[in-house]
């Protein structure tokens, strides 16, 4: 995206931007880190009232697409979630993620696997650690990572930023209590 001399990038433009700069072959083991810095700046640097993000917290919406990258894959979504919104356990299979806070209050749950992973169905979980996401905290979740997401302050803008189309991909729910994982 140009900057054109009739109308400046906003804030999410100019991060698409340098997003897309740094990408390189997207294999870079450092990629999620460098996304998470150039999201903090993305916050830093964005009111709530410049108009597409007073856009995306009036319309509220639990999941909206920022942007699909044509010739990378990666894709930004905006979250607005309500209290007490929060997911399951699970991986994002062979891709990463990084998640940050906007506004509100959101708890991560990261996850570590205590079984051998040889029976079929099959998963044990402990807690591992806890991340809060206050306003303009960001955390990257690499491949294999298993989380789950709960907002406890709200309402929680929240932005995601996946490496990659997960519904391209093979990826897991857990089940906790039951001890169970299953394709997502
Ligand atoms: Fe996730």
């Amino acid at each position: 995206m140009a900057i054109s001399a009739v109308k400046e990038a906003n804030s999410l433009e100019r991060y698409i931007d340098e997003i897309r700069s740094i990408w390189g072959d997207g294999k870079d083991p450092q990629l999620p880190f460098k996304v998470k810095s150039l999201m903090e700046k993305l916050f830093a640097s964005t009111s709530p009232n410049d108009p597409w993000m007073a856009e995306l917290i009036r319309e509220a919406k639990p999941a909206r697409e920022l942007y699909r990258d044509p010739d990378y894959g990666f894709i930004q979504m905006g979250h607005v979630h309500k209290q007490g919104h929060g997911n399951l356990p699970h991986d994002h299979g062979p891709c990463w993620v990084v998640y940050g806070a906007y506004t509100g209050l959101t708890e991560i749950t990261l996850y570590r696997r205590t079984d051998d992973g040889k029976e079929p169905g099959r998963a044990r979980l402990e807690k591992k650690e806890l991340h809060r996401l206050s306003p303009g905290i960001v955390y990257p979740y690499l491949r294999g990572d298993i989380h789950s997401t709960h907002a406890t302050e709200t309402p929680a803008v929240v932005f995601r930023f996946l490496s990659y189309d997960l519904e391209q991909v093979e990826r897991h729910r857990y089940n906790l209590e039951k001890g169970t994982i299953s394709r997502a």
